[in-house]
């Protein structure tokens, strides 16, 4: 009895001793003081979880994450990181070990790195951050569990401070992307499962009271109006009163202290001249420089002013009715696939982009990394994000609405300052239900409390009323600001019938086609009506492009989709191999002739 005593007190002990350490969100991560840790991470591919169940299923303390060596000749540990393998970190593994391809499951990746005594001093603290790992993560540091994340496209830290030691330090992940009903995304979805370390990990350096997170943007005002209110809003990671900001803009000449309530929390609104002030736009994409300084230490970002909102069935930018020239985007390198991770791969898809005459782009259908969001807004190129509670999602699960809200959360904790960012997508595709509505209801309630100063949309569906009329009828239409669908005229259905085709869309909101395509294989050619081939595709353009000037209240489109993109859902030999073929580029960066069509368009939009 006394042995069974025993050990659940030791498991009580792991639970607590696991706790996690996560800290809430850390903003305007590029900005910060930091180590990286990117480069070779060694890895072991644990298809049976070896490394964390023993041979009862039951978690083991021995796991790999204990990173034990023989001490002597009899020992045996069946493990060893250091001889182990390396890939490139951020990478997906598909791409950098054909025995990944198409592996779902748990790899274990590894990596030592120094931190010299003096980093380790009173009042300093250490974070460990993610840019993000797909699926779940759990993160070890010197053998002790930091905690687990699940979400494979947002960021995420912990404080690791007191477990840092001078000398050599070794972080270890267990790195799980199995696919779940319960997931958010669930089971099935258009896209490969890249799974591991995708994006950045670095060792933040931050003092013990730091600035967490902010929001600085500019308040709605009359076109006319003299002057113009900047809301400001500041975060300490600590519930710390009488904390002394100091906020400037210094080409605006604005300078402002605030000091911080028992929350940790201050704000202030700085008033300047309409006269004075540039506004952010896709053809001005101003950025002004603006410094936070706690403690001596500035925290310094670029913040672009402008306003996003709809009057009936226009958006306005900046007070102006803008129509949103856009193409949808996986986050997925130009050459080859795999994710997408650095400001090269951004600049390269972006550039695609610009080419096509957007001003506009819809990143699907998961948060995209912070590179391309943020070259994005340097280059004057609006964004929809959106989080991936695509299709037939497990509406009754609480666990699964906590994901997806942690989500949401993290999605604009992140990007709540890019003024590019104007549109947050709550949904893709999804199924009506009572819970669907509840569960979507909940989430855009959710995103309004977070920001006020954007809008809300997520895809819908219409469905064909009769022969020539299609129908929008979503109940969600009331929770969000703009009313987007996919529709796949000319692909899924009625392939010669565009021209004849009627849309009745009945709410008095401005409208986005959010999907509209069909695929192509690059170099394939032939009549227009041989599917597949590139004639094909641009007369699917042609038809679609004149088909949805007769949409009214057409605010925008985001055509599917920027570059052919690898899906486990597309297998046609000589195709599609494992491509979605509905790229205006193929997954070479070869231009079809469908590039050109939206082109045109665009030009005369
Ligand atoms: C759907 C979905 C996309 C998918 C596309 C297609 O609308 O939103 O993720 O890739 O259609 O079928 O190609």
């Amino acid at each position: 009895m006394k042995r069974i005593v025993a050990f659940v007190l030791l498991m009580a002990a792991l639970c607590v001793q696991m706790s996690a350490n996560e800290v809430n969100l850390i903003g305007n991560v590029p900005a910060r003081k930091a180590m990286s840790l990117n480069g070779d991470w060694n890895y072991i591919i644990d298809v049976q979880e070896e490394g964390y169940y023993d041979y009862r299923m039951n978690v083991t303390q021995w796991g790999f994450f204990q990173n034990a060596k023989p001490q002597r000749p009899e020992d045996l540990v069946e493990y060893d990181f250091d001889k182990s393998p390396t890939m490139k970190i951020p990478g997906d593994w598909n791409t950098q070990d054909d025995r990944l391809f198409f592996y779902e499951g748990t790899v274990w990746f590894y990596k030592k790195f120094k931190v010299d005594s003096s980093e380790l001093r009173e009042g300093i603290r250490k974070l460990l951050y993610f840019g993000a790992v797909n699926y779940e993560a759990i993160v070890y540091v010197n053998g002790r569990r930091e905690g687990r994340h699940v979400g494979g496209f947002t960021p995420f830290c912990f404080d690791v401070t007191d477990r840092l030691k001078a000398g050599e330090n070794v972080v270890i992940v267990k790195v799980d992307n199995k696919r779940n009903v319960s997931n958010i995304p669930t089971v099935i979805f258009d896209w490969w499962n890249y799974g591991g370390i995708t994006r950045d990990v670095l060792l933040l350096e931050v003092p013990t009271v730091y600035i967490e997170n902010y929001k600085i943007e500019l308040a709605k005002a009359d076109a006319k109006a003299k002057q113009r209110d900047i809301l400001v809003s500041v975060q300490l990671n600590q519930q710390k009163a009488g904390e002394t900001i100091t906020l400037s803009i210094p080409e605006l000449k604005l300078k402002q202290t605030l000091t911080t309530d028992a929350e940790g929390k201050a704000a202030t609104t700085l008033k300047v001249s309409s006269k004075t002030l540039s506004l952010w736009s896709p053809q001005n994409p101003k950025l002004y420089k603006v410094d936070l300084t706690i403690n001596n230490e500035t925290l310094s970002d670029d913040i672009g002013f402008r306003t996003i909102e709809t009057r009936g069935k226009q958006i306005l930018l900046n007070g102006q009715p803008i129509f949103l020239k856009g193409i949808s985007m996986h986050e997925e390198k130009a050459h080859g696939g795999g994710r997408a991770n650095c400001e090269a791969d951004a600049r390269e898809l972006l550039g695609w982009v610009k080419e096509l005459g957007c001003n506009f782009i819809r990143l699907a259908h998961y948060p995209h990394n912070e590179y391309t969001v943020r070259l994005a807004e340097r280059m004057g190129l609006l964004v929809w994000s959106e989080i991936p509670v695509y299709w037939t999602i497990d509406w009754k699960n609480a666990a699964t609405y906590d994901n997806a809200r942690r989500q949401l959360t993290d999605m604009i904790h992140r990007d709540q300052n890019r003024a590019n960012v104007i549109i947050w997508s709550i949904a893709n595709e999804t199924p009506h239900s009572n819970e669907r509505d509840e569960f979507l209801g909940n989430l855009a309630q959710h995103a309004r409390t977070l920001d006020t100063s954007r809008l809300i949309s997520m895809a819908m569906e219409v469905t064909g009323a009769s022969n020539y009329k299609n129908r929008l009828r979503d109940n969600m239409n009331k929770w969000v600001d703009v009313v987007s669908f996919n529709q796949y005229i000319g692909w899924y259905r009625d392939v010669n019938d565009a021209p004849k085709m009627e849309w009745e869309i009945p709410y008095e909101k401005p409208v986005i086609v959010s999907e509209f395509g069909g695929g192509a294989k690059a170099g394939y050619h032939g009549p227009k009506n041989q599917r597949w081939t590139e004639e094909f595709q641009e007369n699917l353009y042609i038809e679609n492009t004149a088909m949805l000037d007769k949409i009214d209240g057409l605010s925008g489109t985001t055509p599917w989709i920027l570059k052919d993109f690898r899906s486990p859902r597309r297998v046609l030999p000589e195709i599609q191999e494992y491509y979605n073929r509905k790229g205006l580029f193929s997954d070479n960066g070869e231009k079809k002739k469908a590039f050109y069509i939206l082109q045109k368009w665009y030009e005369g939009k």
